[in-house]
């Protein structure tokens, strides 16, 4: 029977290396003089190391399947002449970028980049042309109440009414009760991967404070009672059945008993 284990051990470590493998270059290029740099060449050289393989020198773009990225994934993305430093700021401070391979939907890794890097990269990617600056909302000054109405109307569809995310067609939905209010505004705005852009005719930098303050509220409290880890609705009402059923079936087995006895 040892080889069965010895076997099983050696197929899941195959596995595992595979799965290594296919995940996106988790580190990053950094010049070895990064400290003495200032700001704007920092950028130019971090975004040449690690973004000009999908985003072209320039940051025009890359729409033929012409480069190699780094991993060894073919190289492919949008310009970033008109991203602006909203975009660039948002999908790094999320660490979305750099992507290891252009078809994925990004992932989080905020443990990517420094602040520094980040301030770096986002100056350079807004010196590449006229994009959106990083906005300042201000939650405070939103109404909770009015936040959760614009929020379920125009977000709930996909991160369901309690922030805590899911799934759509084609992408995973983040929770985002804990995203600072700077990113909840970056994101309505940038629309990232197959969330949609918001313009300000669609949702006013106003209501956009409510929307935040409305999501900030989310972590605080359960109401209600038990959380259960804030799962969501179906696996909530499956607690609830489980609950149901095996009281149910006490009853039964209960009554079943006595009816026994007389
Ligand atoms: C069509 C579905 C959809 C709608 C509608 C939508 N989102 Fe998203 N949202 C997503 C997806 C998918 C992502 C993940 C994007 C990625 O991984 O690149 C996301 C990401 C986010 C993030 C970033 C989370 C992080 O990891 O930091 C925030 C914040 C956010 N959404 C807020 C909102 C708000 C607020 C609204 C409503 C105004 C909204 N979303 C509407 C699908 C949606
Ligand atoms: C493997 C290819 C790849 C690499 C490497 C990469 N990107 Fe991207 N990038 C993409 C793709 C594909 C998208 C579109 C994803 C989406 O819609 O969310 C994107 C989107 C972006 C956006 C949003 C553009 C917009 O207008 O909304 C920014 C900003 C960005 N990348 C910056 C960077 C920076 C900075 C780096 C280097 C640190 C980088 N990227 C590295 C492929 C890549």
């Amino acid at each position: 029977m040892r080889w069965r284990w010895t076997a099983a051990a050696v197929a899941a470590a195959l596995l595992l290396a595979a799965v290594a493998a296919a995940q996106p270059p988790n580190g990053v290029i950094r010049p070895s003089n990064e400290s003495s740099l200032h700001p704007l060449e920092l950028g130019a050289q971090l975004f040449a190391g690690n973004c000009a393989s999908c985003h072209g020198s320039g940051g025009r773009g890359v729409t033929g399947p012409a480069q190699r990225a780094a991993g060894g994934t073919r190289g492919q993305g949008p310009p970033l002449t008109g991203a602006g430093a909203m975009a660039a700021d948002f999908y790094l401070r999320t660490g979305y970028m750099p992507l290891g391979n252009p078809k994925n939907q990004p992932e989080p890794d905020r443990k990517l980049w420094n602040p520094r890097e980040i301030h770096a990269l986002t100056a350079y990617v807004a010196s590449l042309g006229h994009g959106e600056p990083i906005p300042h909302p201000d939650p405070a000054a939103g109404s909770v109440g009015e936040g959760q109405q614009l929020f379920t109307e125009h977000c709930a569809g996909c991160h369901q009414v309690a922030g805590q995310g899911g799934v759509v067609t084609g992408a995973r939905v983040p929770p985002i009760e804990h995203v600072a209010p700077v990113e909840i505004a970056e994101a309505v705005r940038t629309g990232p991967f197959l969330m949609p852009a918001f313009s300000k005719q669609q949702i006013t930098d106003r209501e956009l404070n409510s929307i935040i303050a409305y999501v900030r509220s989310l972590g605080a409290h359960d109401q209600g009672g038990w959380g259960i880890g804030r799962v969501g609705p179906i696996p909530e009402g499956m607690v609830t059945w489980f609950i149901a059923a095996i009281a149910l079936v006490a009853l039964c087995v209960l009554l079943g008993e006595r009816l026994k006895r007389t």
